[in-house]
């Protein structure tokens, strides 16, 4: 049973809301006194006792579940609009692109862009009521694409590009749109990938796969020593881009993700030299 926010307080949706990021910024967001539509799949009871959270039942890829959610909360802010859509569902797919199986890489895009974009189009009439903003969860990989993990890369550049395009479209109807650049946070998201990215693997052809194996082998060392910081972090960084007066276009979250961006800024042959030092895929023999 949902417990009840105080009736002029600020209402939010969020997607992924059972996730790590999702369920930090789902409590952040009820202890600042928040009612906090948390999107979920699934009944998620870990959100449960939270003061003035609602669990909605939103599967992003599916239309009608997005449709169906916007119409309960718009039932239930009864014309008080909303104060900020977030869009955090996503997942990650890697491997090289040449396995990636073609359904992963739609599932990428439609849990990644055409989520958010169906969701934005049916919450926008709740975002204008309550002149609200509009906050999309990037990742360092939209200016980045990392070797190896081309899906969720490509999947957050075109998120990157639908916020770019949708702040000017927004912009001029007073809703503001902000993008939130988390860098490596403690969450299910790299072990659901790393398992996606296994049965994958296992499915594809072995003298194809044979080819890969050495630089596989050097990301999977380089991603074991990536350092990761809790999701609270990207919680503190959403709070604050929904509670600035005039929102920058973009937040960075967290520290490591300013090395990506100088990075992404770099000529490509200068930027592939340094990626492929730092990742050790110049000491990973060629198959
Ligand atoms: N963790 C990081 O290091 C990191 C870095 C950069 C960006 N990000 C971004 O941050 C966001 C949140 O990621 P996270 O780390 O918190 O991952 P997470 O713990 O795996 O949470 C992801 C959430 O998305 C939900 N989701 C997946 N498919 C969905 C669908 N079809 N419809 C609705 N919800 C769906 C999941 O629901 P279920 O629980 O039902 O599966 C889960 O609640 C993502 O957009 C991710 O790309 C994360």
């Amino acid at each position: 049973m949902a417990q009840v926010a105080a009736k002029n307080a600020r209402a939010v949706f969020i997607t992924g809301a059972a996730g790590g990021i999702g369920t930090a910024t789902t409590r952040a967001l009820a202890q600042r006194g928040y009612r906090v539509y948390a999107g979920v799949r699934g009944e998620t009871p870990h959100l449960r006792e939270l003061v003035g959270v609602e669990q909605i039942r939103i599967d992003v890829t599916d239309p009608e579940s997005v449709a169906a959610a916007a119409e309960e909360v718009t039932r239930l802010q009864d014309g008080q609009g909303l104060h900020a859509v977030i869009n955090n569902a996503g997942i990650m797919i890697q491997g090289p692109l040449e396995l990636v199986p073609a359904e992963d890489l739609r599932r990428q895009f439609a849990i990644n862009v055409f989520g958010p974009a169906e969701v934005t189009r049916a919450f926008a009439p709740l975002l204008r009521e309550g002149r609200g903003r509009l906050i999309n969860i990037s990742a360092p990989t939209a200016r980045l694409a990392m070797p190896f993990a081309s899906p969720i890369s490509a999947s957050k550049a075109a998120l990157d590009a639908i916020s770019d395009a949708a702040r000017i479209e927004f912009g001029a109807q007073g809703i503001a749109v902000v993008t939130v650049i988390p860098g490596a946070a403690e969450t299910e998201l790299f072990a659901k990938a790393e398992a996606a990215a296994d049965s994958a693997l296992a499915a594809a052809d072995p003298v194809r796969l044979e080819l890969y194996r050495p630089q596989l082998a050097a990301m999977g060392a380089a991603q074991a020593k990536m350092r990761t910081s809790e999701p609270g972090k990207v919680a503190d960084t959403i709070l604050k881009a929904l509670e600035a007066a005039r929102p920058r276009a973009r937040y960075v979250a967290n520290p490591d993700v300013r090395p990506a961006l100088i990075l992404s800024r770099l000529p490509a042959w200068l930027r592939d030299r340094m990626l492929i030092a730092m990742l050790g895929l110049n000491k990973a023999k060629a198959a």
